[in-house]
């Protein structure tokens, strides 16, 4: 079994590497997919004019803008992640009240009982040590501050993820399995395992809710083809696979997606879960 150090590090080499770049290149698409499930999110979190609030994981800083347009001149926002690649994008929105910093949430010197809300989209299953991670930014908030994220639920609840790579699978390497406590996508997928987390790194009370949304992955399904492993669990077996195999792969993916054409373009049920939760 790999060591939390290990994980943290083929994390940040995947996020300033393939990851990072992938997510770079499709991230126009990808924020049509969870622009709704962020708005959500953002809701929840209500950030106020004047806070101070950490977007952890902001990536491209997309949600780092929203936030920061909530809290005003008087607030601020510091973006957090792992990724020089993605904070580069995001320092180049040069958003008036946010500053960005490239780190890891477990490690990063954050400044201590300050800040009122740590949000984050999609950005915190990717830690090598969670614990660690959650309590470092436990003790970055006020002791009546509070944490607010959105995190996938199981691949079987999220067809939009399941469905192609079920289709994919027959005709490809074999796709890594993640274990149970290993970083990524779906790590947070079992709610026991979040209600551990947040315990174990001294967050107070706390919710977990369902937030089902629609996933839009392309206009249409021979996009959505086009750009098949290009990111996420895909992307590895892709790169290993003879071009035979992507030609079969991708056949099978478009005879999957064909039955969730819509006007709307393709899209499938997506699951995850809003967590919310008090500091101390
Ligand atoms: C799925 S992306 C989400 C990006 C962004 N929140 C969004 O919604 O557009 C996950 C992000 O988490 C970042 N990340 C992964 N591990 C991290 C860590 N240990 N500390 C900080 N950021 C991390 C990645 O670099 C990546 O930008």
């Amino acid at each position: 079994m790999k060591g939390a150090a290990e994980l943290a590090a083929e994390q940040a080499a995947f996020w300033n590497g393939p990851g990072g770049q992938g997510w770079l290149a499709s991230y126009a698409r990808i924020e049509r997919s969870i622009a709704d499930v962020g708005k959500t999110a953002l809701a929840a979190a209500a950030a106020k004019s004047g806070e101070r609030v950490i977007d952890v994981g902001c990536g491209t800083g997309g949600t780092t803008e929203a936030l920061a347009e909530a809290v005003g001149p008087t607030g601020h926002v510091l973006g957090a992640d792992i990724s020089e690649t993605l904070v580069g994008a995001a320092r180049s929105k040069r958003v008036p009240n946010a500053t960005f910093v490239v780190g890891d949430a477990a490690t990063h010197p954050f400044e201590a009982a300050v800040h009122d809300l740590v949000f984050s989209r999609f950005g915190v299953m990717f830690f090598g040590d969670p614990v660690a991670a959650f309590r470092n930014l436990q003790q970055a908030l006020k002791p009546t501050g509070r944490l607010v994220f959105v995190c996938w639920r199981t691949p079987q609840e999220n067809p939009w993820g399941l469905v192609p790579v079920r289709a994919a699978a027959a005709h490809l390497p074999p796709m890594p399995r993640p274990g149970p406590e290993d970083p990524g996508q779906y790590s947070f997928g079992d709610r026991a395992r979040v209600e551990r987390i947040l315990k174990e790194s001294g967050f107070g009370t706390f919710t977990i809710e369902p937030l089902d949304r629609p996933i839009w992955m392309g206009e249409s399904v021979a996009e959505v083809v086009a750009n098949a492993g290009r990111f996420g669990p895909m992307a590895r077996a892709f790169a290993e696979a003879t071009p035979e195999q992507i030609e079969k792969a991708k056949a099978a993916i478009g005879e999957a997606l064909a039955p969730h054409q819509s006007a709307d373009g393709v899209v499938l049920p997506g699951a995850c879960w809003l967590v919310r939760a008090s500091a101390g």
